[in-house]
């Protein structure tokens, strides 16, 4: 049987991400950096037990088990809406809307707005999974330039871009301004102001992906760019993945309203509504089980894990190693000189059981980015930290150009 697929996917290719992540199960003596997952010990196991028990005995299961409003539970909604208020300054006139993690809101998002040869602006490193879900509706994934010392996509490149969009095929900037996935950087207060003014003079919408934001282990919150959207130009999406579960599934979109209706149909064709077990369980933990106070206790565990794997790395030699020291998030991001030869680098690392994301993989190209790579510090163990850096450390000095004596 030859099968004929719509040309829609034909530019699809299976996350690397996730294609890695199976092949990394079956060898259980590698220590990975890679993947951005939260630490088990993040897990609060005793107050879901107490949740999950107090559901079975106590709620009516229509509430759970049944099928519900494609919009999502109105308790978790309203709960979303207050936390985004009092945290974030961000108003929403309808409550946001429930998604299955933020992939599903970056697909519902492109799904709703793009047709096939529209645009969508994202910075040159950026979440591979956007990228997949922009070709998936033959929409273009088109990058503008990271300035790394402002931490911001280089706005004087974007706004070149949008002036030379006379057909209007731009319809998105999709941004992660607050602890960027892979760079770990967060884009300053001016420069967020800077863009929002340019989307606004220049007529098209942002996408701010938020999945990190509520991570913060040093210095001050940044706004997000949605508290200072007056234009209903900012469509704001969150997620629960890193600051509860990613099998949760939950994740949510703050719009203006017109945006939202149509989310919420087109939603109503992607899965009906997201999991009300785990909605219900999330409402109940921010009602009575001050959900709030967990997210402290993580960003303790992670911060501690962040600044070890920061100590470790500053005893990397800067002329052969240099990196992005974030202010929150998953995220270490580092960079190889032109004194490392990046394929032996790598394949000192893979000999040797450390897995890190490459540069290529997290860009919108998929080449050129051979001497980036991401470490994530929030899964391993502080052993393994200490363990994965000793053998980045080696990878370094058996890949440098310049002495190959050292080390
Ligand atoms: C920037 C960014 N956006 C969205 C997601 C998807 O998260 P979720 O688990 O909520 O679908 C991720 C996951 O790693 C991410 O890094």
């Amino acid at each position: 049987m030859k099968y004929t697929f719509a040309k829609r996917i034909q530019q699809l290719t299976g996350s690397p991400l996730r294609e890695n992540a199976k092949k990394r199960q079956a060898t259980s003596q590698v220590i990975s950096f890679a993947y951005g997952y939260p630490s088990i010990e993040a897990f609060p196991m005793d107050t879901l037990q107490k949740i999950s028990n107090r559901l079975y005995t106590q709620l009516d299961p229509e509430s759970f088990l049944q099928y519900g409003a494609t919009e999502g539970d109105p308790v978790l909604r309203r709960l979303i809406a207050k936390r985004l208020k009092t945290m974030s300054s961000i108003d929403t006139t309808t409550d946001p809307l429930i998604v299955s993690g933020s992939t599903q809101a970056i697909d519902l998002v492109i799904k709703t707005l793009c047709n096939e040869g529209d645009i969508v602006l994202c910075e040159a490193q950026t979440f591979s999974g956007a990228v997949n879900a922009i070709k998936s509706y033959g929409a273009v994934a088109q990058a503008v330039a990271f300035d790394f010392d402002s931490q911001s996509m280089d706005l004087v490149l974007l706004e070149e871009q949008l002036a030379q969009d006379e057909q209007h095929k731009i319809k998105l900037i999709y941004v992660i301004p607050t602890f960027q996935n892979p760079l770990g950087t967060s884009m300053p207060l001016e420069k967020r102001k800077a863009l929002y003014d340019l989307a606004c003079r220049y007529d098209v919408l942002i996408l701010e992906d938020d999945p990190y934001g509520d991570l913060l282990y040093t210095g001050k919150a940044i706004p997000k760019i949605k508290s200072f959207d007056r234009e209903g130009r900012v469509i704001y999406t969150g997620s629960f993945s890193k600051i509860l579960a990613p099998s949760t599934r939950l994740g949510f979109i703050a719009a203006a309203d017109p945006l939202m209706e149509k989310f919420g149909l087109v939603k109503q064709t992607a899965d009906s509504h997201t999991n009300f077990y785990w909605q219900v369980m999330l409402a109940e933990f921010m009602q009575h089980y001050e959900f709030d106070a967990h997210v402290e206790q993580l960003k303790m565990l992670y911060k501690k894990q962040a600044m070890t794997m920061l100590r470790e790395l500053a005893t990397c030699p800067s002329e052969l190693l240099t990196y992005i020291t974030p202010t929150g998030g998953y995220f270490i991001c580092c960079q190889l000189s032109e004194k490392v030869d990046p394929s032996r680098f790598y394949a000192y690392l893979e000999t040797h059981g450390l897995a890190v994301i490459h540069g290529d993989i997290m860009s919108v190209s998929g080449v050129g980015y051979e001497t980036y790579f991401r470490l994530n510090f929030t899964k391993p163990t502080i052993e393994e930290i200490v363990k994965g850096c000793a053998i980045l450390t080696k990878a370094l000095y058996q890949a440098s150009r310049i002495n190959q004596r050292i080390g």
